[in-house]
């Protein structure tokens, strides 16, 4: 059965199947290749895409950008300053307004629901750039830079450490159990992802043949892992929490000790980036020969032009 996505939607990989989810890792693999070969396929040629921010970003807005102008689409930057999105105009008419205009849509903001609005109301592919809820485009860097790695997805022990309910943990264990990886989350119980996602993950993990494991315990948790992944210890939007997330996540910290607890000399780190230096990541290992960040910060544009192309392109 070959894959067809075709004006579907990117908003969350509860959406997406395994084969799906590789099929776009694969078309980025890729896209990539032949970028840095000098082939430009114009799968975008005359599109117009929107680009919405409600939060600041580098590399999903710079990815969106130069994804649409190497495929011939042309991009429009628009702020939550600029538009009235949810302001003084409900979310539903800007989206049907925006449909009328635009081929595609992607959206970085605070709610989940507003994306999905937007979605179903534009009538245009619609794309999630983060979510407080969820992270999608960023994990398909990762499987995409894993795969780079080590030659496949499956099967990989993949340990996110930090803060276990943020948009990137939900987003790597969904994208983790549906790819039938290993997948482990150490955090402190207070900061554990919600249990009826957990449920919904495991239900994924079985079909895949996947695992989920969520400890306490980072020496535990980190036995045997392929990839060591952080995010920042404060998200966008929760800054008034700094100091309880610092106290709390101090023994979550991913440093030289926590590298070698994997047992494995061959473990990686990760990091969607931004980083905050000397808080969930020391240094020393950001700056290391096991990290692969800015592999997967490149990586973002290549995944983001393949769900572009996927669905929205020729
Ligand atoms: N990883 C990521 O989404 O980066 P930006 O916030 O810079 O877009
Ligand atoms: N959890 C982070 C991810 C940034 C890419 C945030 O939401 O700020």
């Amino acid at each position: 059965m070959s894959v067809n996505l075709k004006g579907r939607s990117f908003l969350t990989l509860k959406d997406y199947t395994a084969e799906e989810i590789e099929y776009l890792v694969d078309l980025a693999i890729d896209l990539k290749a032949k970028k840095k070969a000098g082939i430009f396929e114009k799968n975008m040629e005359g599109k117009n895409i929107a680009l919405i921010f409600e939060k600041p970003s580098t590399r999903t807005r710079c990815s969106f950008t130069i994804g649409c102008i190497d495929e011939g689409a042309h991009p429009e930057y628009l702020s939550k300053d600029d538009i009235q999105l949810g302001h003084k105009e409900t979310v539903e008419d800007t989206a049907r307004v925006l449909g009328r205009m635009f081929d595609g849509i992607e959206f970085r903001g605070f709610s989940q629901e507003t994306v999905e609005k937007l979605a179903k109301y534009s009538g245009v592919p619609v794309w999630n750039g983060l979510t407080d809820e969820d992270h999608p485009t960023q994990v398909l860097a990762d499987f995409m830079t894993i795969k780079e790695k080590f030659g496949k997805i499956k099967g990989i022990k993949f340990v996110y450490a930090g803060d276990g309910r943020n948009n990137m943990a939900n987003a790597l264990m969904i994208g983790a159990s549906k790819m039938g990886m290993d997948f482990v989350i150490i955090a402190p119980e207070s900061l554990y992802p919600d249990e009826k996602l957990v449920e919904l993950c495991r239900s994924y993990a079985k079909e895949s043949g996947g695992e989920i494991l969520i400890t306490s315990d980072p020496k535990e948790g980190v036995k045997g892992a392929d990839v060591i992944y952080t995010d920042v210890w404060v998200s966008m939007g929760e800054e008034e929490k700094a100091a309880e997330r610092i106290a709390v996540l101090r023994p979550y910290q991913v440093n030289r000790e926590l590298m070698e607890a994997t047992g494995n000399k061959n473990t990686i780190f990760m990091h969607c980036l931004p980083a905050v230096r000397e808080k969930e990541v020391t240094n020393e290992v950001i700056e290391g020969p096991s990290s692969v960040v800015f592999d997967e910060a490149e990586n973002r544009m290549h995944t983001i032009k393949a769900v572009m192309v996927a669905t929205a392109g020729k």
